[in-house]
């Protein structure tokens, strides 16, 4: 009798590295509920259909790579191979948009390909993934990329570098898909990309064969056929992710492997991971809740490898959290709360700002909704004289402090 083995592509974890994985698990968890935050939890398998419709039936993931099964009833079932189409489909069928607030979603587990595996690359591999629900605005996006990036640099993770792009939108990207069929069917290219010319031509940008990269080299680029509303929307990422002060590179063929994008797209790579280099990958994908048959709702959101982070991981530390809400007067105001609020979530305390609510009454409901202990209120007085006003939620003192000393009252109230 032969010895049952471990099915190629997975891994068993033991009690050393399981130590890791409880660390990046506990990480997740408080790292995010500084932004606001909640779990789902979705089931491993879901209708096949969720994914080809979600994720679109020419990508790889859908053509190639999915665990597809008929259960005893001849239902096609496939093992998720990717959270954000299951977690459209339990927003829509549950109503988390009147249910939840804030909507704002992250996730912990397996997904499943059948991928050729190598370092950094299994067939049962980790996500953890966090997704903004009903906010189409810029900053939301740069929130997300700036989350993103401070989580790995907060568990000690080294040589990160963070590549951004625009994928537009379903009224500019026609035009340009058009165009670049056009170009690809005369390029040079192998067999797999010659077949992807005229049905899915932006996989080509992902093709790591020397001649395949070099053709692409001439081709047109999304970037720059944006539509207005495209270019403000990205320019308005690249600003406030300036506002963040966080580096990035614009990388005009970031394609992601995934139908369902729209608007940004990024990724942040580890220099030190070899070809697997994607610890994590994301975008805005407003088209997905329509596609899946629920309201027009716009979303962003990334899923991280975990196998490829605890493959770099160092450092930690586990503050305890307290909520805080910053209240902006007037809409104009948005940019000085965020300001503040990065002072917060970079000194290692929970805040949060209502980018889609602009008048001030209805941020103070969504604070008593949240649960927060403080608001920072930022009105016309505060941001001509450099001033905060924070008010106790539970005991509704109020006071007003310079702005340089905000680190000393967080120091002494959270
Ligand atoms: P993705 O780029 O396909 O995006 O996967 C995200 C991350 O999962 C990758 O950057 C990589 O770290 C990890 N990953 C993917 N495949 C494997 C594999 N075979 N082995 C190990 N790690 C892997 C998504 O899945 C989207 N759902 C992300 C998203 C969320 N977009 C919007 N919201």
């Amino acid at each position: 009798m032969t010895d049952i083995k471990l099915p190629k592509g997975t891994k068993d974890l033991f009690p050393k590295e399981i130590e890791k994985w409880h660390f990046l698990e506990d990480k997740i968890k408080e790292f995010y509920s500084r932004f606001m935050y909640q779990e789902v939890r979705t089931p491993i398998f879901e209708h096949s259909e969720l994914f080809s419709r979600g994720i679109g039936s020419e990508t790889e993931v859908v053509s190639k790579e999915m665990y597809t099964f008929e259960d005893k009833a001849k239902r096609s079932l496939t093992l998720r191979p990717e959270n954000t189409a299951s977690l459209v489909r339990a927003a829509i069928e549950h109503n988390f948009i009147e249910e939840i607030y804030p909507l704002r979603f992250y996730y912990i587990g397996p997904m499943f390909r059948y991928d050729k595996p190598q370092k950094g690359r299994y067939r049962q591999f980790h996500q953890f993934g966090v997704e903004i629900l009903a906010d189409d605005s810029a900053q939301a996006d740069a929130e997300l990329i700036f989350s993103a990036n401070k989580f790995l640099d907060e568990i000690g993770i080294k040589g990160l570098k963070l590549l951004i792009n625009s994928v537009g939108c379903k009224k500019c990207r026609p035009a340009y898909l058009k165009a670049l069929r056009k170009v690809a069917k005369k390029a040079e290219l192998c067999n797999d990309c010659k077949g992807k010319a005229e049905k899915n031509p932006l996989r080509i940008f992902d093709c790591k064969q020397q001649n395949c990269k070099k053709s692409t080299e001439k081709f047109p680029r999304m970037l720059d056929s944006l539509c207005e509303e495209c270019t403000t929307h990205f320019d308005l990422v690249k600003e406030t992710l300036d506002g963040f002060g966080i580096k990035y590179t614009i990388d005009t063929t970031l394609v992601r492997g995934l139908d369902y994008y729209t608007k940004t797209a990024f990724e942040i790579v580890s220099e030190e991971l070899g070809a697997q280099d994607a610890l994590l990958g994301g975008g805005r994908y407003d088209g997905l809740f329509k596609e899946l048959g629920g309201p027009d709702i716009a979303a962003v959101g990334f899923a991280a490898g975990m196998e490829r982070i605890i493959l770099n991981l160092s450092d930690y530390h586990k503050p305890k959290i307290k909520k805080t809400i910053i209240i902006y007067q007037q809409p104009q105001f948005i940019k000085e709360a965020i300001k503040i609020a990065q002072k917060f979530w970079e000194n290692g305390y929970g805040a949060f700002v209502e980018y889609s609510q602009k008048k001030m009454k209805k941020q103070f409901q969504r604070a008593n909704k949240l649960g927060a202990d403080f608001a920072v209120i930022l009105g016309e007085d505060e941001v001509k004289n450099n001033h905060l006003t924070i008010k106790d939620m539970k005991s509704r003192e109020q006071k007003t402090i310079q702005t340089r000393d905000l680190q000393k009252w967080q120091k002494e109230y959270l």
